[in-house]
């Protein structure tokens, strides 16, 4: 358990949970990191700390290099108890500490914690000097909770991000290249689909800022160091923000004696036909957290249930609340099903889809089983839909 060195006196100092596999319905599958990093200077600086439970492994790495009780600040970009959860801990331990946090994030230690913490309180343009190093600071409300900030380290042309750029992802490399590229961008893009989706508008905001800085390295609060890649997160971030999409329809569904898959797979066709690509989500084998990295530039969602008891099936309805709560901007959706007698699926879909803002071209249902005939007709009529909106 020792602090991994990035640069001259500048160490990374948090922990890795490599069992964790949720993350408040995401479904973490290469475990999870809480980063925290420690600033050696005239002031010796803890940016952020880890979840509670892993307070000893950031305070053994930490005191691989100096005495923890010696800390001068520690800075807390974010109330979220992944990354306070061992402040009070580490205030008790560093008794001459100061904790830096901005409004909102006073508020919110206040009611997490219930004490009253030797505090100082930043907001956007204001400069901590450490000695050798200044850390400036950015307010950034809502990526992902009100109290979010981060700094930039122009000596070092560091910023530190919090949770924006982060990555759901445990492993025992820190730095982004001893790590495959790909790997590290999808979980990147996951964590964007999961956490940032909603807000998007601050996190174009966060860009601007960034744009004006000289970036080399994105030290974040989840998963690897960016320093190889840096650009290209920052190009792929501007892309999913922007809430761009391509000709891309994703089609999610349950089924039950398979006529509500066979419909989906008449609707795959039709958008092949058009010249988008697909992907077919069988609620039965995949994550809704998956599901939603794939819509992040879906032009269309396609959302499929037969009728379980005058209703939608289970599966369906957690998706479609999942999906409500991050809700993608702008999006084309059908609703589709099947059912025996009821035949209320659909329309819940829909209702559904519409209430999370999306534009219903159509709905389309199917009593009992389709027979050839009923698919030709099903594709002829999304065809002719498609070819209207
Ligand atoms: Fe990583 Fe919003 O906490």
């Amino acid at each position: 358990m020792k602090a991994v060195k990035l640069k001259n006196n500048i160490y990374w100092v948090g922990a890795i949970d490599w069992d964790s596999r949720n993350f408040h319905g995401y479904l973490t599958q290469r475990g999870i990191t809480y980063n925290a990093y420690l600033i050696i200077d005239k002031k010796i600086t803890l940016i952020d700390t880890v979840k509670e439970q892993f307070s000893d492994e950031m305070i053994k790495r930490i005191s691989s290099v100096i005495d923890p009780s010696k800390i001068d600040y520690i800075v807390s970009n974010h109330v979220e108890m992944d990354h306070s959860g061992s402040i009070p801990k580490m205030m008790d331990i560093a008794k001459n500490a100061e904790l830096i946090t901005c409004p909102n994030g006073e508020k919110g230690l206040t009611a997490h914690y219930k004490r009253d913490f030797n505090h100082r309180i930043v907001k956007t343009g204001d400069v901590l000097n450490l000695g050798k190093r200044n850390l400036q600071f950015v307010l950034t409300p809502m990526v992902h909770w009100p109290d979010n900030m981060v700094e930039y380290m122009p000596e070092e042309k560091i910023l530190f991000s919090n949770d924006s750029f982060g990555q759901h992802y445990a492993s025992s490399s820190r730095m982004d290249y001893k790590n495959s590229k790909d790997i590290i961008i999808e979980e990147a893009k996951k964590y964007f689909a999961n956490i940032v989706l909603p807000y998007s508008a601050q996190v174009r905001k966060e860009l601007e800022v960034a744009a004006t800085l000289d970036i080399e390295v994105i030290a974040s609060s989840h998963g690897i160091v960016w320093e190889k890649y840096t650009k290209d997160i920052i190009a792929e971030y501007k892309k999913w923000a922007s809430n761009s999409v391509i000709r891309k329809a994703v089609i999610i569904y349950d089924t039950m004696w398979h006529s509500t898959e066979k419909m989906a797979y008449s609707i795959q066709e039709v958008f092949e036909e058009k010249g988008y690509s697909t992907s077919m989500k069988n609620l039965q084998s995949n994550h809704i957290s998956d599901i939603m990295t794939e819509l992040i530039d879906a032009e269309y969602i396609c959302v499929g249930s037969p009728t379980l008891n005058n209703n939608i099936m289970p599966n369906v309805a957690s998706f479609l609340t999942y999906l409500k709560g991050l809700s993608p901007r702008d999006r084309k959706a059908i609703a589709f099903g099947s059912f025996g007698w009821g035949g209320q699926s659909v329309a819940q879909v829909a209702d559904y889809l519409k209430d999370s803002g999306f534009d219903v071209i159509n709905t389309y249902k199917q009593k009992y089983v389709p027979s050839d005939d009923d698919l030709i007709n099903l594709k002829n009529k999304l065809t002719e839909d498609l070819a209207s909106n």
